[in-house]
């Protein structure tokens, strides 16, 4: 008998690893890209992963490339066939986020929206936002970006006639609107601190870290993560716990649909000691959310909806001082719509067509996210090619908003292009035009950017001329952007503004 159990034992291992070494044969290869070394793979080639340089590698690899980056790959997605593809055709196997250790660590484990995996739990957190948080129905929201739009108008005409610093004006504008709707306070109080804070957030989530590449080589810490980190979120905490304090004490009625409700409020009718999710049933029923959670939804949205609208803001004034022909056809449409006797309001904004090509090509041209993060949840195939499963995925959205096959002179401003019958529109389902992504983890916040940007957009145009400074040309406009979660200008935009009304503008 025993006899018989060895060869039994032979013959069932050669059959396992020849099923094996059958399946590795048959197996699809891997997207073409760059060779790498053992161990570090393409690592070398770290500063190339940025949208532009990514964009260089698929004019020589094509609309999907594969790197290796010590023990994970990465793909990288240049083309809007490539990206229907991982965003529509397989968007629940490309769900889920990769998160750095920085990530996981200031997400306090990915209990937000952004970096959480695609599942139950996310489901309900983007049911939350997008019924509640973000919701037109919260007037909160729609009415600080009113308000501070005109602070910001007022703040210009004050400084008339001098050169204003716009990146610094429409940076300064986006953090004062999220920052009421997220808290409610209109003075501002504590905003300085809350800046430096995400400041460091910023640092520590684009900061390099070999072990999320080498898990192994984790004790070499050049840039003092290992202290930061904790420094970081204990600075959040104690800054958040004090402002859900003071809403606790004010006990404000949340959840009763409350028209001054800001997000803390809103979220604070689902808070519990204990978070807890469930599929289904009413939202009110279905989650409880901790203090953990409340931070970290609202790191969320100070970084999803601060730099991405501000930077676009100062682009559509960028490209528009770089266009003359541009800007005066645009403040024209509004002179002829809105008249100069008024200010431009919410209602005239569907009438303005042009402007609104303008706003468009802005964010065709310079995508506030310019690269998409995603990861497989599981091993698939793409186009032919092999992803195995926990592939981080860069949809380049950068290069498939310039495609030369979808795009006509794809890199010029011509926000005309949108007045052609049948062009693109960004809401997700024209893969050759990305701003907000597409699928399940397209920005949820799309409509509240878009107001923002909009009337900030509107009102700079309509309230003032703008000049260059010191006979500045506008071909001697520097258009240059530095890569980050988002691509800002790299030098601000300066200019001088004169009013243009015939009213008063505060
Ligand atoms: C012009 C303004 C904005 C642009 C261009 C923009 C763009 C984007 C993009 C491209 C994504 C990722 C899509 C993907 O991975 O496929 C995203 C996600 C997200 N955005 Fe926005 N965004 C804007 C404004 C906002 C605002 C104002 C908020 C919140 C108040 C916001 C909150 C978020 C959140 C929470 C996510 C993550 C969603 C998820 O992972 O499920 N965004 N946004």
């Amino acid at each position: 008998m025993e006899s018989l159990q060895i060869p039994i034992a032979f013959y069932a291992i050669i059959a396992i690893l020849t099923f094996f070494f059958l399946s590795w044969v048959r197996r699809k290869p891997l997207p073409p890209g760059p060779m790498g070394w053992p161990i570090i793979g393409n690592m070398l080639m770290m500063d190339q992963l940025t949208h532009r340089g990514l964009a260089r590698l698929a004019e020589k690899y094509g609309g999907i490339l594969h790197l290796k980056m010590g023990f994970s790959h990465t793909i990288a997605v240049s083309s809007p066939e490539m990206a229907r593809i991982i965003l529509q055709e397989k968007d629940n196997i490309f769900a889920n986020r990769p998160a750095t250790i920085a990530i996981t660590y200031l997400t306090y484990n990915g209990v937000d929206l952004a970096f959480a995996n695609y599942g139950p739990f996310w489901r309900q957190m983007r049911k939350l936002c997008v019924m509640k948080l973000f919701s037109r129905k919260r007037a909160e929201s729609w009415d600080s970006v009113r308000d501070e739009v005109d602070t910001m108008v007022k703040a210009t005409a004050i400084n008339s006639g001098t050169p204003v610093n716009l990146g610094e004006l429409v940076f300064g504008l986006t953090h004062d609107i999220i920052y009421r709707a997220a808290f409610g306070s209109i003075s501002h109080e504590g905003k300085e601190e809350f800046i430096r804070i995400l400041q460091e957030y910023t640092k520590l989530f684009g900061a390099f870290n070999l072990a999320d590449f080498i898990p192994f080589l984790g004790f070499i810490d050049p840039a003092g993560l290992n202290t930061r980190l904790p420094a970081a979120r204990a600075a959040l905490d104690g800054f958040i716990d004090k402002i859900i304090d003071e809403h606790l004490r004010k006990g404000k009625k949340t959840g009763d649909e409350g028209l001054d409700n800001d997000m803390v409020d809103e979220m604070l009718a689902f808070y519990s000691e204990e978070g807890k999710v469930n599929e289904g049933g009413d939202l009110q029923n279905a989650i409880n959310l901790t203090r953990d959670n409340i931070k970290a939804i609202i790191m969320d949205v100070m970084f999803g909806g601060t730099e991405t609208v501000a930077s676009a803001i100062e682009w559509a004034m960028t490209e528009l001082m770089h266009t003359p022909e541009a800007l005066k056809r645009v403040q024209q449409e509004m002179a002829n719509v809105v008249g100069l006797d008024r200010r431009v309001e919410e209602s005239d904004l569907e009438k303005l067509t042009y402007f609104k090509c303008v706003i468009k090509e802005t964010l065709r041209l310079h995508p506030p996210i310019p690269v998409l993060l995603h990861q497989s949840s599981e091993a698939t195939e793409v186009s032919g090619y092999h992803i195995p499963k926990g592939t981080r995925v860069m949809v380049n959205a950068y290069a498939i908003n310039r495609d030369k096959n979808s795009w006509e002179d794809p890199d010029t401003f011509n926000p005309s292009r949108f007045l052609q019958n049948g062009a693109p529109d960004f809401r997700g389902s024209n893969y050759e035009f990305l701003p907000f992504g597409s699928g399940r983890r397209s920005c949820p916040g799309m409509q509240l950017g878009l107001y923002a940007m909009e009337m900030a957009v509107a009102h700079l145009l309509h309230c003032f001329t703008w000049e260059l400074p010191d006979g500045m040309k506008p071909s001697e406009i520097d258009m240059g952007d530095v890569f980050g979660l988002t691509a800002p200008k790299a030098i601000r935009l300066v200019a001088v503004p004169t009013p243009r009304l015939l009213c008063p503008l505060y």
